[in-house]
């Protein structure tokens, strides 16, 4: 059971709890079909049954141990190439609060949360259209807490990175917040700030990694168009890569 969020001014005023669901992102979507709702809603679950991830994966979470989460915005003021701020606020947001805790996690282009080579968090963003702009947003996440043992040896906990159990309802708190104050950023037009401080957590920024697009070769991230793109400088060039186009190879 989650409370109203205290902290926040937006998201987690309205809370939808859920004691299990197949995915709440799903719910998310039917529920912006089912008639106006607040911005910042906040749909949770301690059991998520079939979570989605990206690339039609499947997401891992031991009931009552994560948070898994799908918060919906309504970003109208942004247009659809502009949908990678997004991106960069959710995910800023969740680094924000994490390094907080403890120094290291990274964000692995374009929105997995690392800490070393191992995966945190995981987000979902599905944005639904009115015209050109964006109409709702919905921000699916997914952050390993209590868990310690996956399926994946490349997944991992705050438990496991910490040394000890987290409150759900206090990470759950904190997270939405410092998501909204990233927000509340990109909504004051910020969007300098928000480029400058992903590069700054990005896994690999300016510097010399292997990656795979068919074949693996060496090369470093020097930057992420607006559409979120990332390029990676190489022997023969620079190269822009859309996301599923190249793998990181840890
Ligand atoms: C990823 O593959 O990294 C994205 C994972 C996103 C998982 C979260 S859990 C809450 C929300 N509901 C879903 O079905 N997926 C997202």
């Amino acid at each position: 059971m989650y409370k109203i969020l205290a902290k926040t001014l937006i998201l987690g005023k309205k809370v939808v709890f859920l004691p299990s669901c197949h995915s709440t992102n799903i719910e998310a979507v039917e529920l912006t079909k089912s008639g106006p709702l607040f911005e910042g809603t906040l749909i949770i679950t301690d059991n998520q049954t079939r979570g989605h991830g990206q690339r039609g994966n499947m997401w891992e979470s031991e009931p009552g141990e994560n948070l898994t989460f799908s918060l919906i915005l309504k970003p109208d003021f942004l247009q659809a190439g502009h949908q990678f701020e997004l991106t960069m606020v959710v995910s800023l947001g969740i680094i924000d609060y994490l390094n907080n805790l403890k120094a290291g996690f990274l964000v692995k282009w374009p929105n997995d949360i690392y800490f070393r080579d191992q995966k945190v968090c995981g987000i979902l963003i599905q944005n639904s259209l009115k015209g050109t702009f964006i109409e709702n947003s919905i921000i699916g996440v997914g952050l390993n807490v209590n868990q310690t043992r996956f399926i994946f040896p490349t997944a991992t906990s705050l438990k496991t990175i910490l040394g000890k159990r987290q409150e759900l309802s206090i990470v759950l708190e904190e997270v939405c917040n410092a998501i909204e104050k990233r927000y509340l950023q990109l909504k004051s037009g910020e969007t300098i700030l928000l480029k400058r401080d992903y590069l700054t957590h990005l896994l690999g920024f300016r510097e010399d990694r292997l990656y795979d697009d068919g074949e693996v070769f060496s090369g470093r991230i020097v930057d992420v168009q607006d559409n979120g793109q990332v390029e990676i400088e190489r022997a023969n060039g620079s190269q822009m890569y859309d996301f599923k186009e190249v793998k990181f190879i840890f």
